[in-house]
């Protein structure tokens, strides 16, 4: 049977798994990217992992989120520690002002059929050019660059069939509104959307990347477009065509779902606040005043993004609205050279745009932030509230066609209504190719040292697990504790991410002021908690906190997914009542004994809890599997593959 484009890349790095939808795979990873805010982390679980250099392909760290913060040195000092570890263990370093790292991923770096493991959410971006292309947390990415697998649950896959021609002043923006639309921000869980049907060949790679950034939105796991001609065509002007080979689904692949997209009938679309999926057509909102516009992030700052504008400006000859502040952040020093050299940088200025940096910028509210109740139109891929930095704001996600047109107006316009002839963007021969602030690793990384700034403390390990752990319950919550719970976020705590010890001053501190200092005073212990234990978000200092305050051991009712993976790659024991009534059964205060010297893989091994303090039993389970088991013996992940590479 033929296969799609999904199953031929899985295939060839299948390490584990049979391909079957919703059953557990593990995959070998070609590259790895990460970016400043993530990146501190990731390297700093490489580097705890003892290994000289990084085990793939092609690592790149990338500087693009946190560029001009005002503050301290929290951000600098990230610079140089990311820089000097990439010089030392093997991996490129584009600093920051090179560009967003999507962007420059895909103009650089991306390569057909190879897997991509990144750490941020919008890794996928690079499915624009034919990669398997995944977001992870930074852990997941240190192992990757390990050469360790990355482990996910094969996904279903869609076929997304593209067929007829986008109308003027639709674009590939409008395609993945389109799908936002029809499938919600939940839509894409569990799935990967392979695009293909003839719409595709009229579809450059960045307007494909485009739609590929944006399916993180749907959720899924990654989106893909083949390797045609078009990516032939892209790499060919990077000066990169040796790199490039074709990739087609073949004629009989199967899919798991087929969706039919008729581009013909598109029409500018627009998600309104606070969410991706609340798509509305321009029309329905248009005339609505506007303060700002900003067009650029990793979804919409390419070559053909802002040559669109600038012509738009161009052949109007109009200049930004009086009461609109428009600004551009370019994707990356290549389009911003690009820009210059076609003359569109001036077009701009005479416009009365402001250029921002090659970064997120206010993608991430890193400045740029809008009036308050203000309305911003961006090109952007998130709208969530408070988002911007502005917390009543009003925030819309538009193409850049839309967007261009609603910073002339001053109001949310329609772009077809400007009256203008069709602007037709074709790649140019080639690129202005300056890889100046790309920087290869050390050649001899001996000579390297690693530049850790007061700022940046980093603690990976626990002790290995020994036959019994024993200690106070320091803590017992009740049902629905959220990641957020466990460690807040928020301007105060996140510049702490670096530096271990800080932040886990703060663990549950919005549930008991006092927890840290407890849990110091007395070398750790237990935490009791009820049903889906650490829901909410993938936040790695969730777990990372706690080890450091020496827990052992978390019971409770049930776990959420990700806090209970995080809570074994940390090596604390997840155990859950198996009646759960017992959680009355322990008190805050109570001594506890775990006896483990039968702790071996199994979803039925019981695990025995003795509660001294009332001097009763009280049968848990832990419902690991073998990897798992040494994990948690190791005293993490970290410890468990030092552990291998010794051996
Ligand atoms: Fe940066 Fe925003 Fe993309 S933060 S990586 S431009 S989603």
């Amino acid at each position: 049977m033929g296969l799609n484009i999904v199953q031929k890349i899985i295939k060839t790095h299948l390490v584990e798994g049979d391909m079957t939808p919703g059953k557990p795979i593990a995959i070998r990873i070609d590259q790895t990217l990460t970016q400043d805010a993530t990146g501190t982390m990731a390297y700093l679980h490489f580097e705890a992992m003892g290994l000289p250099k990084v085990q793939t392909e092609l690592s790149v760290s990338y500087v693009d989120h946190n560029t001009l913060q005002a503050g301290g040195p929290e951000n600098a000092n990230d610079h140089l520690f990311l820089q000097t570890a990439a010089a030392k263990f093997g991996v490129y370093f584009s600093k920051a002002g090179n560009g967003i790292c999507h962007q420059v991923h895909l103009e650089r770096f991306a390569v057909p059929g190879k897997t991509l493991l990144g750490s941020d959410s919008h890794t996928p971006t690079a499915g624009g050019i034919g990669m398997l292309a995944i977001g992870a947390g930074g852990m997941d990415v240190a192992l990757a660059m390990a050469g360790e697998p990355f482990y996910l649950t094969m996904p279903k896959v869609v076929r997304v069939n593209l067929y007829g021609k986008l109308r003027p002043f639709v674009s590939a923006k409008d395609i993945i509104l389109e799908l936002l639309r029809r499938l919600t921000v939940k839509g894409g869980l569990g799935r990967v959307f392979e695009y293909g049907g003839e719409g595709v060949k009229y579809l450059t790679v960045p307007e494909r990347a485009t739609i590929t950034n944006m399916g993180a939105e749907l959720g899924a796991t990654t989106s893909i477009f083949p390797s045609d001609e078009q990516t032939y065509l892209f790499m060919k002007a990077q000066g990169r065509e040796a790199q490039w080979r074709p990739l087609q689904a073949d004629p009989d692949a199967t899919y798991d779902e087929v969706i039919d997209i008729d581009l013909s009938e598109l029409e500018p679309l627009i998600a309104c606040p606070h969410m991706p999926d609340n798509v509305k057509k321009v029309k329905e909102v248009e005339g609505l005043r506007v303060h700002q516009v900003a067009i650029g992030s990793c979804t919409n700052s390419s070559y053909r993004d802002l040559k669109t504008v600038g012509e738009m400006f161009k052949r109007t000859g109009k200049m930004v609205h009086p009461m609109v502040s428009a600004a551009i952040s370019p994707g990356s020093k290549q389009v911003l050279r690009m820009m210059d050299k076609e003359g569109y940088y001036d077009v701009f200025l005479r416009a009365g745009f402001r250029i921002l940096e090659n970064a997120c910028g206010p993608c991430i509210g890193m400045g740029f932030a809008p009036p308050s109740g203000g309305v911003s139109v961006r090109t952007f891929n998130r709208n969530f509230y408070g988002r911007s930095g502005t917390k009543d704001a009003e925030v819309y996600l538009a193409s850049p066609e839309t967007a261009a047109a609603t910073a002339m107006k001053g109001v949310i316009t329609d772009p077809r209504d400007l009256g203008l002839e069709e602007i037709k963007v074709f790649l140019p021969e080639k690129f202005e190719i300056d890889d100046s602030m790309i920087y290869a690793p050390a050649a001899d990384p001996d000579e390297v040292e690693i530049w850790k700034g007061p700022t940046i403390n980093y603690v990976g390990y626990k002790e290995p697990l020994g036959d019994k752990l024993e200690g106070e319950v320091l803590l017992k919550v009740g049902d629905n504790i959220t990641t957020d719970h466990i460690i807040p976020g928020g301007a105060k705590i996140l510049p702490l991410r670096s530096n271990i010890p800080a932040i886990s001053e703060y663990v549950y501190s919005v549930v008991d002021e006092t927890f840290a200092q407890r849990a110091k005073e007395k070398g750790g212990g237990f935490i009791v908690g009820g049903e889906n234990y650490g829901q909410g978000s993938s936040r790695e200092h969730a777990a990372i906190g706690p080890m450091y305050l020496g827990i052992k051991a978390v019971i409770a009712k049930s776990f959420a997914r990700i806090h209970h993976a995080n809570l074994i790659n940390f090596g604390i024991l997840p155990l859950v009542f198996v009646n759960k009534e017992d959680y009355d059964k322990i008190d805050q205060g109570d001594w506890l004994e775990i006896d483990l010297s039968n702790f071996a893989p199994g979803e039925d091994n019981i695990i025995t809890v003795i509660n001294r303090t009332k001097g009763i039993s009280i049968p848990t389970k832990h419902g690991l599997n073998k990897r798992q088991v040494e994990i948690i013996k190791a005293g993490g992940v970290l410890a468990y593959v030092k552990q291998k590479f010794e051996k």
